[in-house]
């Protein structure tokens, strides 16, 4: 008998969650019952982190001790910032990034307490100090000074001043935290899902983060905005955009920062991240990035009716802003901590084991050949 298989768990609802609701439907996205446009119009994205968190906006004062306790654990232990320095050169910030949190689950004194308060606490750790070992690692494969830490700077800001030693502009700072915003969470992706199947087992916070930044580095997920980059670096220039799009379309190439598994006509997030890439081109003084970009959204949209999603715009976003392409995804990371946390969180409030079935098409029964028989 042939089950009915759905592949890639497609249209199937696997629990519940208080989290985040992507609804296509109506092009929404909301969190904890916000719209994300919403917020990334009115909050700043450590009032978002929080939200997630905790399930409510924070008041001032919260926002002030949440913030203090972020600043209080941007440090690094001897042990990570000299692992970070022997790493190879050539590592993908990604795999850098997986490695310290794993490492950071080395050295937590916590690791083993799965309590919901334990659980708050090493998020708060692993998230102030991966954006802190990312921007170690940045300035090391350069062959630069590792900058520290500053107190008086905000999330955002702290980790421009890390990667290139000042904040930019303050336009440029908020489309960073904007992008931040929209990448924050997105209910049952598969980073997510990956984070709850490990949580499921009862293991613990820095393992099912590890395996989900494992899981956003592919380039069917995170990994798709610095593929993005790559095309428009492929492109080149806006006079050979048609001409490129079109012939990918011809040979059937799956155009990176195009299409979703949950939205098929647009990404809630693209018309706000559209509009802080176009700040963010204005100060750069750019009008090549955003030609490419229109061009080959037009043809996307006319041939196939496949609309981008959020890593589209934030692909040459983060470009002008001076990144490394191999740093998007990274950014990313340091951002969609907080969803993980939460979707964490949520999943030990009310375990199950996850262990879905499989229909197997293998060889039927048969009899082991002893090994100088075969
Ligand atoms: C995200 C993604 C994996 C969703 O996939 P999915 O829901 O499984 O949908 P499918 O891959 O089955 O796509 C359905 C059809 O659209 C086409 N399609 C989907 N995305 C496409 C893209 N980016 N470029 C070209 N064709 C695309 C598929 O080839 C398929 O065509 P077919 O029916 O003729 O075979 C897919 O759109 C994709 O690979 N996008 C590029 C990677 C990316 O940007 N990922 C970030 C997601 S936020």
């Amino acid at each position: 008998m042939t089950e009915d298989i759905k592949k890639g768990l497609l249209g199937i609802v696997v629990d519940e969650t208080e989290v985040s609701k992507v609804m296509p439907e109506i092009n929404s996205l909301t969190y904890r019952g916000y719209a994300a446009q919403d917020l990334c119009a009115k909050c700043k994205f450590e009032e978002v982190a929080y939200l997630i968190l905790n399930g409510e906006l924070p008041s001032e004062k919260q926002l002030k001790n949440f913030e203090k306790v972020e600043r209080k654990e941007r440090n690094l232990s001897k042990t990570l910032l000299e692992s970070i320095k022997n790493f190879p050169k050539k590592s993908h910030p990604m795999d850098v990034a997986r490695t310290a949190v794993s490492i950071m689950g080395l050295e937590d004194k916590e690791t083993k307490d799965n309590s919901p308060e334990a659980n708050l606490r090493k998020v708060m750790r692993i998230f102030a100090k991966t954006p802190v070992a990312l921007a170690a690692f940045y300035r090391i494969r350069k062959g630069k000074k590792i900058i520290k830490p500053k107190n008086n700077l905000t999330f955002s800001e702290n980790f421009f001043y890390m990667c290139f030693g000042k904040v930019p502009e303050k336009e440029i700072v908020k489309a960073f935290d904007v992008s931040l915003i929209l990448y924050a969470e997105h209910s049952f992706n598969v980073s997510t899902f990956t984070a709850r199947t490990i949580t499921s087992s009862l293991s613990d916070i820095h393992g099912a983060i590890t395996g989900a930044i494992a899981s956003l580095k592919g380039p069917l997920h995170g990994g798709a905005n610095e593929e993005v980059m790559h095309m428009m670096n492929k492109i080149k220039k806006p006079e050979n955009a048609l001409n490129w799009i079109n012939n990918a379309l011809d040979q059937k190439t799956v155009v990176m920062g195009f299409g979703h598994r949950v939205y098929k006509s647009g990404d809630s997030r693209v018309p706000t991240m559209r509009e802080y890439f176009s700040k963010v081109a204005k100060v750069k003084k750019d009008k090549k990035f955003e030609k490419i970009y229109d061009i080959v959204e037009k043809v996307m949209i006319e041939r196939k009716n496949i609309h981008p999603n959020v890593d589209y715009p934030t692909g040459p976003t983060y470009h002008l802003m001076g990144f490394d392409t191999d740093f998007f995804t990274p950014i990313f990371v340091i951002s969609r901590i907080t969803g993980w946390s939460a979707h964490i969180l949520e999943q030990h409030a009310a375990n199950k084991l996850i262990r879905p079935l499989a229909s197997y098409k293998g060889n039927s029964y048969r009899k082991v050949v002893p090994i100088n028989q075969r």
